[in-house]
């Protein structure tokens, strides 16, 4: 690795992505949980450079305060004006003092699928043959839009780079393309970008015509082919975005698979670049693993899921749930059709069932809240059920209360706790109490009206109706009253 370590990254963000058609710039839509800048850093991430810079440009604060977070070690350099990808490099060189020794990869900030492997299989090429500058390059389908890598006929060796737009109809028929991927000699990059024209269609400063300038000058000029093209597939517009989600989908996909994990429908399963897993996981149809996401051994989850920052505990099964910023126990159970949101803690063998919506709640080891109930604010001790309909009444309007229940308690149905409350141990509520004090250990709570049945009250307010029919029809049976 040592040998390989570049003296620097230099990645290109500076353009606008007009096909985009967005309000957010390029290099800032997500993929599979990063942005595609943010995919480009972590692969230079894995060369280990000495520096890395970023060039931007269009919307440079959103960007800039985005690379502030995940790569904060990553310097910025602000191409104010866009006059190329050459003189993008040159504006990033400088950030960095200028002529730097040793090697200078060029990566594009939207190329999202490039491994940190194809890098380090480029410095080493570019290392090992003593190169002045070797490109990354790829035979694609179709080179539309791309550069030719132009090879001498006799020996083969790469003499130049032709933008599509200045190619010749025969150079047009190329179809090995340039990746927009370099590694260079520091001292010998910053000489040629400095002999770089802007006589081409484009009137820019093409990084790519220091290949040529090198050349001529003697330089050892080298290439390296991408094993896979569709690793060097640049996102222009929205539906190369979904190509390349699904791209990287089918590897994070394959990797699961191969550590262990059950995946029924990968045509429906997307997963994140940060989410992990132990294996014996079981995932069904249309489940969506999101950020930081973990699976332990044995867990089942889907169909029809989407779980954000979700740490699912072994042998859990969450079944057709909604869930962020929560931790399902070991062996616990979700849904079908739960909702759990952030600060949700279900202890082992919990359940949190149909219906059932929670929030900042803790919900101790084999306790249960199994239908139609809200528990937001909320700590539930061990082996307690809390009967069907409850809601945690936590908000006042202006504040949210906490609400105590203790272990082994039995709580009616349709109960409401009225926060701050706190019911003690092995507690039993009756149904359809409105608990507005707190509740000593032991005791039967009640909290609701009395019952109070006013006789003969249909056959006098409502004679001849069919409910006074069926009233005195049943006064006639035997065992009947009347
Ligand atoms: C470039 C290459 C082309 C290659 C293709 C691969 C050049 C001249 N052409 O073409 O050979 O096949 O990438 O995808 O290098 N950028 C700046 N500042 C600028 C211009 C560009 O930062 O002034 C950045 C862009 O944000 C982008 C990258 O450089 O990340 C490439 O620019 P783009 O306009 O996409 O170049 P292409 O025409 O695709
Ligand atoms: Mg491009």
């Amino acid at each position: 690795m040592s040998v390989i370590r570049p003296a620097a990254v230099v990645v290109l963000a500076a353009g606008e992505g007009t096909r985009m058609k967005s309000a957010t710039p390029k290099v800032l839509h997500e993929l599979c949980g990063r942005s595609l800048v943010g995919h480009v850093l972590a692969a230079a991430d894995e060369l280990g450079p000495e520096q890395l810079v970023v060039v931007v440009g269009h919307a440079r604060e959103q960007v800039t305060a985005h690379l502030a977070e995940v790569a904060p070690q990553a310097r910025t350099a602000v191409q104010a004006r866009r006059n190329g990808t050459g003189h993008a490099v040159r504006i990033g060189l400088e950030e960095l003092g200028g002529v730097l020794d040793g090697t200078v990869v060029v990566v594009c900030g939207d190329t999202p699928l490039l491994t940190g492997g194809t890098l380090r299989a480029l410095a080493r090429t570019h290392t090992e043959d003593g190169n002045a500058v070797t490109v990354l390059t790829a035979e694609v389908p179709d080179a539309t839009g791309y550069g030719r890598i132009v090879r001498d006929a006799a020996s083969g060796a790469v003499t130049a780079i032709v933008e599509h737009k200045d190619a010749s109809d025969a150079q047009r028929a190329i179809r090995e393309i340039n990746s927009g991927v370099f590694a260079f000699d520091g001292p010998l990059l910053a000489e040629a970008l400095g002999k770089v024209r802007t006589d081409n269609s484009q009137g820019e400063e093409y990084l790519t015509d220091v290949l040529g300038i090198l050349r001529e000058a003697g330089h050892r000029v080298g290439a390296s082919v991408a094993g896979d093209h569709h690793e060097i597939a640049g996102i222009n517009n929205r539906i190369q975005l979904s190509e390349a989600r699904r791209a990287l989908n089918g590897r994070l996909l394959r990797e699961a698979m191969l550590a262990g994990v059950t995946v029924v429908d990968p045509a429906s399963t997307w997963l994140d670049v940060t989410v992990t897993y132990e294996q014996d996981v079981l995932v069904h149809p249309n489940t969506l693993l999101q950020g930081a996401t973990h699976l332990g051994q044995g867990a089942e989850v889907g169909p029809n899921s989407r779980l954000r920052d979700t740490r699912v505990g072994a042998g859990a099964r969450v079944d057709n749930t909604v869930s962020e910023g929560a931790e399902v126990g070991e062996s616990a159970s979700v849904g079908p059709y739960a909702y759990l949101r952030p600060g949700t803690r279900l202890g082992l063998k919990a359940k949190v069932g149909t219906y059932v919506e929670t929030k900042n709640a803790v919900v101790g080891e084999g306790s249960k809240v199994p239908h139609l109930s809200y528990v937001g604010d909320a700590t539930i001790g061990e082996f307690t059920n809390i009967g069907a309909a409850s809601v945690f009444v936590n908000y006042d309007g202006e504040h949210k209360h906490h609400t105590t229940i203790g272990s082994h308690c039995r709580t009616g149905s349709d109960n409401m706790f009225v926060a701050p409350v706190t019911v003690g141990d092995g507690v039993y509520t009756a149904a359809g109490s409105v608990i507005t004090k707190d509740v000593p250990p032991g005791s039967l709570a009640v909290a609701r009206g009395q019952q109070r049945n006013i006789e003969g009250w249909v056959a006098r307010k409502r004679p001849g109706s069919a409910a006074a029919k069926a009233a005195e029809a049943a006064a006639r049976e035997p065992g009947g009253a009347g």
